[in-house]
């Protein structure tokens, strides 16, 4: 149930995600406790070394490069070990730079520390008195850091995150002198993950592949459910985002493959397993909702030539294309209390409305279909359909149905303040509506409207805009809402005609009422008699309205 009510959440919310992109920022260096005098051999020789690694950044080979200054004879203490390390998407100029500034930035964050390593945004780099450390893997200090949003489906991302990384750890341990290699998998058909994973090619397969899985490991500790993390440590470097953090690499040149080892088929295996598992973990929901879109595709085009009168066999396309969406009947009777006459918020168009609460507090609308209409059934799909394709802040959220023993019910967001005729003509709330509220209702709406008409990926005629159809948010924020009568027009359609009309009297448009012709403008007639309701705070008197104001 909550595995679902994630993935709907997750669906959702794509659109509002893709903008939040957090940085990683926090401190990326550590020095070591024991510090040197000034003017000594040691002095000297750390910044030997460090003007050693910062003048061969820029000829190093696969961006390591690691060097050694000897103390004076008779003062073996005065060694100093260097090395830097650049990402592997790091082109030569980034990485000259990256080590110059960084080895600037090293020198002022540990003045006379004996040992030092700092990571920046393209290398790291690490100098330490007497320990040799070389060829050594070492995870100590280490360093993580998260971007604390969480992912929608917490679970889920986990899972692919797990997945994908091992499989990019493997790939770097494997690099030979580049221990180097991203991923970047579809998390959703909005989301992708952005994964790296990095070793120092001075250790071996093994180190490096330990290295990373401590890190891996250790993500359910640090970075539960964050959509963003990296673990920093002297050997190895991983990172995970749902943005791009990294140049992408072309193509390597197609060199034939030498005569394939066992080790090499089992790493394509490995790959193509992985694979599999992460299109099985993409969720379900968009794959669906995708192959249901090009359904209705194919069948609207066939439609044009040759008329399809079958019934049943749309409806199969159309409930199937949503199941996901499907609610269990026990859990709506328990949220509203088995439909308790406490929890009834209203009468909509073809029924009750209750409010809900699921067992992890969320706070649901649920819209109680009755059961003896019978023209119900093909609005009830007709809403569900159209309002599982949007996504806008100023429509209201699907977040599922329940289709169950005769039961028909939509399950909306929860928005506190009811609708905006409540508003407008309910004596003690009419105070709240200032001006300036009034002004952003009706923008608010006119955006919700845009988007139906002309920026969703259908275009859509809602049919019955009216204020009691209009619910408000706390922030009193407009959002469109009973998409019962919504009327899906294809992109170039201007104009339908129905021998049904439906709506509101008083908010529909004449040429409808009489011709039944249905476009974008009779919406906007409906929009002008709600700005003028919203502006005079009167009831559809259109006439008497103008008069007044
Ligand atoms: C270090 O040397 C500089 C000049 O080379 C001098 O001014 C400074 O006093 C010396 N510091 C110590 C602690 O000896
Ligand atoms: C750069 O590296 C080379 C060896 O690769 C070394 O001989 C040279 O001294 C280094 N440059 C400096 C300025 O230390
Ligand atoms: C670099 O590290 C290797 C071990 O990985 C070591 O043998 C070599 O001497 C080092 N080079 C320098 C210049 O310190
Ligand atoms: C270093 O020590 C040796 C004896 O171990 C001595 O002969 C030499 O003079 C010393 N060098 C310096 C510069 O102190
Ligand atoms: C080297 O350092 C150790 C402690 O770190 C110290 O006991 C020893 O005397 C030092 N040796 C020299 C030659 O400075
Ligand atoms: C160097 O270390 C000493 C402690 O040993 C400290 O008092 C001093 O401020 C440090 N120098 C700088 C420039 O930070
Ligand atoms: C991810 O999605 C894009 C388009 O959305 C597609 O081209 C690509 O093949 C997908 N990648 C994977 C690994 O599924
Ligand atoms: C993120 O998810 C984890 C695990 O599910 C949870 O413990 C944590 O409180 C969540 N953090 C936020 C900011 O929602």
């Amino acid at each position: 149930m909550f595995g679902f009510m994630n993935s709907l959440k997750l669906f959702l919310l794509l659109f509002l995600i893709i903008p939040l992109i957090a940085r990683i920022k926090g401190q990326t260096y550590s020095c070591s406790p024991t510090t040197y005098a000034q003017n000594s051999t040691f002095q000297t020789n750390v910044h030997l070394l460090l003007s050693s690694l910062s003048s061969n950044a820029s000829q190093s080979d696969g961006g390591f490069y690691n060097s050694t200054i000897f103390g004076q004879e008779n003062n073996s203490n005065a060694t100093v070990y260097g090395l830097f390390q650049c990402l592997g998407d790091a082109t030569v100029q980034t990485c000259q730079k990256c080590v110059s500034d960084g080895i600037e930035d090293i020198i002022q964050r540990c003045p006379n520390n004996t040992g030092a390593i700092g990571w920046y945004d393209k290398c790291w780099l690490r100098y330490s008195g007497d320990e040799y450390f070389f060829s050594k893997m070492q995870e100590q200090p280490q360093l993580i850091l998260v971007i604390t949003r969480n992912a929608t489906n917490t679970a889920s991302f986990m899972k692919l995150l797990g997945e994908t990384l091992k499989v990019v750890a493997k790939e770097a341990s494997q690099g030979g002198s580049k221990k180097f290699a991203t991923k970047k998998e579809n998390y959703s058909s909005f989301e992708t993950l952005y994964t790296m994973a990095q070793c120092t090619p001075d250790i071996s397969e093994t180190s490096c592949l330990n290295c990373l899985g401590n890190s891996i490991g250790n993500l359910p500790n640090c970075c539960n459910g964050n959509v963003g993390g990296v673990t920093l440590k002297p050997s190895c470097y991983l990172r995970y985002e749902t943005y791009a953090f990294y140049q992408e690499q072309p193509p390597p040149p197609a060199a034939p493959p030498p005569n394939p080892s066992p080790e090499s088929t089992s790493k394509d295996k490995s790959r193509i397993s992985a694979g599999i598992i992460i299109a099985i973990a993409i969720p379900t929901v968009i794959f669906i909702l995708l192959v249901s879109l090009c359904f209705l595709c194919l069948k609207r085009r066939a439609s044009k030539h040759t008329p399809v009168p079958k019934q049943t066999g749309s409806a199969l396309v159309d409930i199937s294309s949503v199941e996901s969406l499907q609610f269990d009947l026990n859990t709506i009777k328990s949220a509203t209390n088995d439909f308790s006459a406490d929890n009834k918020l209203g009468q909509g168009g073809f029924g009750e409305v209750y409010k809900g609460i699921l067992p992890g507090g969320q706070e649901l609308a649920v819209k109680r279909l009755s059961s003896t209409s019978n023209q119900g059934v093909g609005e009830f799909k007709n809403e569900v359909l159209t309002m599982a394709k949007l996504q806008h802040r100023n429509l209201v959220r699907l977040l599922g149905f329940c289709l169950d023993e005769g039961e028909k019910i939509l399950i909306y967001e929860y928005l506190p303040n009811k609708s905006l005729d409540n508003f407008l003509f309910g004596m003690e709330n009419r105070a709240k509506l200032s001006w300036l509220t009034r002004y952003k209702i009706i923008e608010g709406i006119a955006r919700g409207m845009l988007y139906l008409h002309e920026d969703s990926r259908l275009k859509i005629i809602h049919r019955d805009l009216k204020a009691s159809n209009i619910l408000l948010d706390e922030d009193l924020n407009p959002k469109i809402s009973d998409f019962g009568m919504a009327k899906i027009f294809g992109v170039n359609q201007t104009q339908a005609n129905t021998s049904r009309v439906v709506g509101t009297f008083g908010y529909m448009a004449p040429e409808y009422v009489i011709h039944g012709h249905i476009s974008i403008k009779s919406d906007i007639y409906s929009f002008g008699v709600l700005i003028l309701e919203i502006i005079c705070g009167k009831k559809k008197y259109i006439f008497l309205c103008i008069k007044l104001c």
